[in-house]
């Protein structure tokens, strides 16, 4: 098996929580598309070829667990008016519905492909992929089965808004067909669990359904306004649970007992002109705290984590360096995946060569293409 050695890496980011967190001065050694070595450049081990980053930052690639791709129609007339006064309000949903069941599989397919290329160039290295615009049975399984062809993380959202007609019969239908055509194509299942869109009981339902059918279960909740969703993942054991901008102390105090992460998306309240959450408060309170884009034509179009870093670093109390980690550690453990999200021995080679000498660049220098490359198992893809 031939192997490589990155070699003159100013900063290698690790993101490892157990090991040095950042090693000056480093390189990296990669094997059958893994980590099989990463430290000093002093004690680096000779390899069959070799690649000189010229003192450039090395972080892992970003985990990004939390995106809508699969839609199609522009909704920049609604971003447009926010920006002047119009608040948000989760109703536009149905705006790219219409639109989602009009395109073909091939129009859906090729706009996900121009966006998991443009998250590649900005360092992502995986992605999770929510349907959510189908809201039928069969728009939800083929939004599924674009989805499949880009990623494993991918996430039924049937409980997303109800599109038209009575609530319980959406639910029933969410839980019922719709499920079952879904399951085959997803290894999640999300409710947004909201004033305006499905409450605790329905939340419940969905995610009972979804255990039922061998899916795990995540939500979207206290995004627009406090609310039972945090709780409701806390009890639950959920991996994680995402938006968490209205928290009351009880939430935190949940989250702290339970485990469950923390997702924030920050592009959602640049997005929205909505308060940002607080992490700050959330890792003093000992809950882990994943940053993800949520990249969706309404709140949030963005495909950028280093625009996620950026404002989680001014915005809401972290530190470049546990915001980095969020975006990368935290991440994958929010999918539940040991094999990504750090630069440690034997997880998979997924990297991103920064244009710059540490990864704090990140945030210093917001809106800048640092990304000088992203590998993708061992090997650069851009
Ligand atoms: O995560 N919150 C619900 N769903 C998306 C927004 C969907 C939309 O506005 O199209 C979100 O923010
Ligand atoms: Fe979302």
């Amino acid at each position: 098996m031939s192997s490589t050695v990155i070699t003159h890496i100013g900063e290698l980011f690790t993101s490892d929580p157990e090991g040095p967190m950042t090693v000056e001065d480093a390189a990296i050694v990669i094997e059958g598309g893994k980590v099989a070595w990463a430290g000093s450049s002093t004690d680096a081990p000779a390899a069959d070829e070799q690649v000189d980053v010229g003192g450039r930052a090395v972080i892992p690639g970003f985990v990004d667990s939390h995106s809508h791709l699969v839609f199609a129609g522009d909704r920049s007339a609604e971003f447009a008016a926010r920006m002047t006064g119009t608040p948000y309000a989760a109703g536009g949903i149905r705006t790219t519905v219409a639109a989602t069941r009009a395109a073909t599989d091939e129009q859906l397919t090729s706009h996900v492909a121009r966006l998991v290329d443009e998250m590649r160039r900005q360092g992502t290295t995986t992605v999770e992929i929510k349907s959510g615009y189908g809201l039928t049975v069969r728009d939800e399984a083929r939004s599924l089965a674009v989805a499949r062809q880009f990623t494993e993380e991918t996430t039924f959202l049937g409980a997303h808004v109800v599109p038209e007609g009575d609530p319980a019969a959406y639910v029933d239908l969410v839980t019922g067909p719709m499920l079952e055509a879904a399951k085959e194509h997803a290894r999640w299942i999300d409710v947004f669990c909201e004033r305006g869109a499905f409450d605790e009981d329905q939340a419940r339902a969905v995610l009972a359904a979804g255990d039922a059918a061998g899916l795990r279960g995540r939500l979207h909740a206290n995004q627009l306004t406090y609310g039972p969703g945090v709780r409701l993942a806390a009890e639950l054991g959920l991996v994680a649970v995402d938006h968490c901008t209205y928290l009351a102390d009880e939430d935190v105090a949940a989250l702290r007992d339970s485990g469950t992460i923390a997702t924030l998306l920050p592009g959602v309240e640049f997005s929205t002109k909505q308060p940002y959450p607080d992490a700050r408060r959330l890792i003093d309170a000992g809950v882990r705290v994943a940053l993800a884009s949520d990249c969706n034509p309404g709140s949030c179009f963005t495909s950028s984590l280093p625009l996620c870093i950026a404002l989680a670093v001014r915005e809401m109390g972290m530190t470049p360096t546990e915001a980095v980690h969020a975006a990368t550690y935290v991440g994958a453990q929010a999918l539940d995946r040991d094999d990504v999200g750090a630069l440690t021995v034997g997880r998979r080679a997924d990297l991103v060569v920064l244009d710059a000498p540490s990864h704090v660049h990140l945030a210093y220098r917001p809106g800048v293409p640092l990304v000088a490359a992203t590998w993708l198992g061992g090997r650069p893809t851009t």
